[in-house]
């Protein structure tokens, strides 16, 4: 995305499709209103975009569509509060204001040739999904893939409807949990939290990349129940999510010691993230 002169200049982008994933989240397909702007734009998985309404404000969005997915990109948003709020009440057809990339994004290039461990809690699934359709398309890059996935219940799982494209890429597993299950509710998968699932991982610590995101209280757990297994802490990639005001490392709000998660993130190293002044978990 051009941002020219002013980097906080958003520009506009237009809802081409809405899809409502649950109760509270909606996956919204975006495109930027001038031609050139939306041809130029380009990201990786992990990335995020800053996402503002006039007169409301802006919040850092994970990007959840893969590079080359189509012609459009996707953002999968949470209703908690102002910003998210606004967003997820537009119709397809409206407009408002986007900027970036901005952020590092999963280390892709990095783990070339590696078994990749993805495990993700709730709303984590969304900078996850560009991942899982980044590595379909680039299938042969990498080894076995395990997808561990943890949602509060069954109605809670993004995606759902998708799952089953997920399974049929080679090489690849999805194992579901869900907090708890309302009664009626049909559940074929796994009740309890998504460390739960950790005893169903066939891939071996020492050949495997792990990309993770989640509540925070999930990814501490799952981060010392996978060094326990033999999984390394250079190997653990965390997506860290800190209230975020510029996105470009200028104004210290998201700083995580010496670091920027806006910019130096928000993807860590579990290696990096435990060598920092703050104890993160
Ligand atoms: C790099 C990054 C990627 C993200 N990707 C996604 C995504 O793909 N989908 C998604 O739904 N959300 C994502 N988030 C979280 C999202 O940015 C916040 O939910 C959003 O900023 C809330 O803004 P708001 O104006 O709607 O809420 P506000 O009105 O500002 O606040 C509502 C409530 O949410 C809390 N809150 C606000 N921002 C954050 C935050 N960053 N972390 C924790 N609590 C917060 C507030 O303390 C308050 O309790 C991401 C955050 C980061 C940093
Ligand atoms: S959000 Fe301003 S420095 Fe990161």
């Amino acid at each position: 995305m051009s941002s020219s002169h002013n980097p906080y200049m958003p520009s506009l982008v237009k809802i081409i499709d809405i899809i409502e994933e649950t109760g509270d989240t909606k996956t919204i397909k975006l495109i930027f209103v001038d031609e050139q702007t939306q041809k130029n734009f380009s990201f990786k998985p992990g990335q995020f975009n800053m996402l503002t309404v006039l007169g409301v404000g802006e919040a850092p969005l994970s990007i959840s569509s893969a590079p080359g997915e189509g012609d459009y990109f996707s953002h999968t948003i949470r209703r908690v509060g102002n910003v998210t709020g606004a967003i997820t009440r537009l119709n397809v057809g409206d407009t408002f204001g986007a900027r970036g990339p901005y952020g590092n994004g999963w280390p892709l290039d990095k783990i070339k040739g590696r078994d990749i461990l993805i495990v993700a809690g709730g709303i984590g699934l969304a900078p996850l999904r560009s991942v899982i359709y980044y590595i379909k398309e680039n299938r042969d890059n990498y080894g076995k893939v395990e997808i561990l996935y943890g949602a509060r219940t069954p109605k809670d799982c993004l995606y759902r409807r998708e799952f089953d494209e997920w399974r049929e890429i080679p090489n690849t597993r999805l194992l579901l949990t869900v907090d708890n299950v309302p009664e009626g509710t049909k559940w074929e998968h796994d009740v309890g939290v998504v460390t739960l699932l950790f005893d169903k991982i066939s891939l071996n610590p020492s050949e495997t990349a792990v990309l993770m995101c989640g509540p925070e209280i999930m990814m501490k757990f799952a981060v010392h129940n996978l060094l326990e297994m033999g999984f390394k802490d250079k190997d653990i990639y965390l997506s860290m999510e800190r209230r975020m005001n510029c996105g470009i490392s200028k104004c210290g709000l998201c700083q995580i010691g010496p670091k920027f998660v806006c910019q130096d993130g928000p993807v860590f190293s579990y290696y990096e993230l435990r060598n920092l002044t703050e104890k993160i978990f």
